[in-house]
């Protein structure tokens, strides 16, 4: 079974913080997924929520604020004092991060509420940059951003999120190019999800923290969990 870090180490460390990607690194674990959102000047930045309001000590929209703005709130007092010096990352500080290290980066983008115009473009011209097209995947619940996505670089992997039991994913995923389906948990664990993955179908399951669905998922056939306690995984599964 693959482990890919959900949103960093984020069981111990503040969600999509450098001190979670730091966690992360340290682990032989498979991948790291992570969440952009890009600032009012247009810098793709690491956090999951539209707004700053849950994981910082600031409110509004990310849309709304310059990186400067952004770099001034505490992305981690909300989950502990010791992490109060955490700051939201940009996308580029955790490509730097993960420069020559063999994880695999699933970056996120989250277009889903706001289209933010531009940012697909810029989060693949990073991959470029940064030469890291062969171990990056895309996903998104946007699939036509994901699809567009798959048509302006064919060479970067992408992956289908999707809540629902869908009764023909691979047909979906087909349809938009995504070369793989990004579930949560129940699809993954019921009938469709078992006849995709025997059909040969990619399955990285999102967010896989209790260690009995972690093995109903193995035994479904997917390839990978997203996990937020990944060193608890890694014992699970050596
Ligand atoms: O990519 C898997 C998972 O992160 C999708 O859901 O809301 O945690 O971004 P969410
Ligand atoms: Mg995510």
């Amino acid at each position: 079974m693959e482990i890919f870090a959900h949103r960093g180490a984020s069981g111990s460390r503040p969600e999509n913080t450098m001190a979670a990607f730091l966690e992360a690194a340290v682990l032989p674990i498979d991948g790291v997924e992570l969440d952009v959102h890009l600032s009012s000047d247009g810098v793709p930045v690491v956090i999951h929520d539209e707004t700053v309001d849950r994981t910082t000590d600031g409110s509004g929209y990310v849309k709304d604020m310059t990186l400067v703005e952004l770099k001034q709130l505490s992305a981690g007092c909300r989950f502990a004092d010791e992490f109060s010096g955490e700051r939201i990352p940009t996308l580029r500080e955790v490509l730097e991060l993960f420069r020559g290290k063999p994880h695999r980066l699933n970056i996120e983008l989250k277009s889903d509420v706001f289209p933010y115009p531009g940012m697909r473009e810029k989060v693949i011209g990073m991959v470029k940059e940064f030469g890291i097209g062969d171990r990056v995947i895309l996903s998104s619940f946007d699939h036509v951003t994901l699809e567009a996505a798959k048509r302006e670089a064919p060479e970067i992997e992408t992956g289908m999120l999707f809540v629902e039991i869908l009764a023909d994913a691979p047909a979906d995923a087909a349809r938009i190019g995504a070369d793989a389906l990004h579930p949560a948990l129940p699809f993954a664990i019921r009938e469709p999800g078992r006849h995709a993955a025997a059909e040969g179908a990619i399955l990285r399951v999102f967010t896989v923290n209790d260690p009995v669905h972690a093995l109903l998922v193995r035994d479904a056939g997917a390839q990978a969990i997203f996990t937020d306690y990944p060193a608890k995984m890694l014992e699970l599964f050596k």
